[in-house]
């Protein structure tokens, strides 16, 4: 199978209402696409996403119900589900520090003072951040403030800002997933369009978990797209100082 370069595929990628009845998709390119997205950039490598791929029919159905049985999730031949796990934070940084150890540990070029600030920014930094401690972090972030009259500093360390900062690293994955299978001509349709807590059940996620968005995967049919695409004018949101 070809694929397009990334600027074809990123033209190509058109949100598709209506998916062809009967042409199917390859699941294991899916799950290429889905592992391509997880080589997106990511906040701190936490990398606090998950990724579930429904290609069980009767799961399908379910999903649709969900989503309302909206005409993208309704065709759709299987479906991506990128779920923001904020709250494996503390795993994730124990997987960074056993690769950034192991790595030291091959290394022919050996800089203990390297290791030891990649450690403490993982050890130390992040579990303040993370761990947001009292009210949700709003005494982290008075202190912030306070400390930011006079210099620069970090300031997204509320509880609400760390779901923000999941969510990003998570939707950037996404749109990996969605140019990659553009790339192999293969259709999406991203939608937020869903009941969360319904799908959270079906998927068995604990409460912790967010649903970032789900994928309705498939190959498009011609009036799958609706219309011609629009965007605003470039120039009313393009700033070049
Ligand atoms: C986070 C997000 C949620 C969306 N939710 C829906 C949805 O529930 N149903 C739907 O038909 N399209 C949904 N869309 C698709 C947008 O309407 C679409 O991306 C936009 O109109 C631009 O069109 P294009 O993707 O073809 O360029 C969603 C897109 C994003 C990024």
């Amino acid at each position: 199978m070809s694929e397009k370069k990334v600027s074809e595929a990123i033209l190509y990628r058109r949100s598709v209402r209506v998916f062809d009845e009967k042409k199917d998709i390859d699941p294991v390119i899916v799950k290429r696409c889905i592992q391509q997205g997880a080589l997106a950039p990511n906040s701190s490598n936490l990398q606090l996403w998950e990724f579930y791929h429904i290609t069980d029919t009767e799961i399908i159905k379910k999903i649709s119900t969900a989503c309302f049985n909206q005409p993208a999730a309704k065709t759709a031949k299987q479906f991506v589900i990128p779920v923001v796990r904020k709250d494996l934070w503390k795993k994730r940084i124990t997987s960074n520090v056993d690769f950034i150890k192991s790595e030291y540990e091959k290394s022919n070029n050996k800089d203990p003072k390297k290791i030891k600030s990649a450690i403490s920014y993982y050890q130390k930094i992040l579990p303040k951040i993370y761990g947001v401690g009292n009210l949700g972090g709003w005494l982290n972030s008075v202190a912030t403030h306070v400390k930011g009259i006079k210099k620069v500093v970090y300031r997204q360390v509320k509880k609400s800002d760390m779901r923000v900062v999941a969510h990003k690293s998570t939707a950037l994955a996404a749109q990996n997933f969605l140019v990659s299978m553009a790339g192999f001509g293969y259709d999406t349709c991203t939608m937020e369009g869903f009941d969360s807590l319904r799908v959270k059940k079906l998927l068995g996620l604990p409460k912790t978990a967010q649903i970032s968005m789900i994928i309705g995967c498939g190959i498009r049919t011609p009036q799958g797209v609706y219309g011609p695409r629009f965007r605003v004018p470039f120039e009313e949101v393009y700033f070049h100082k």
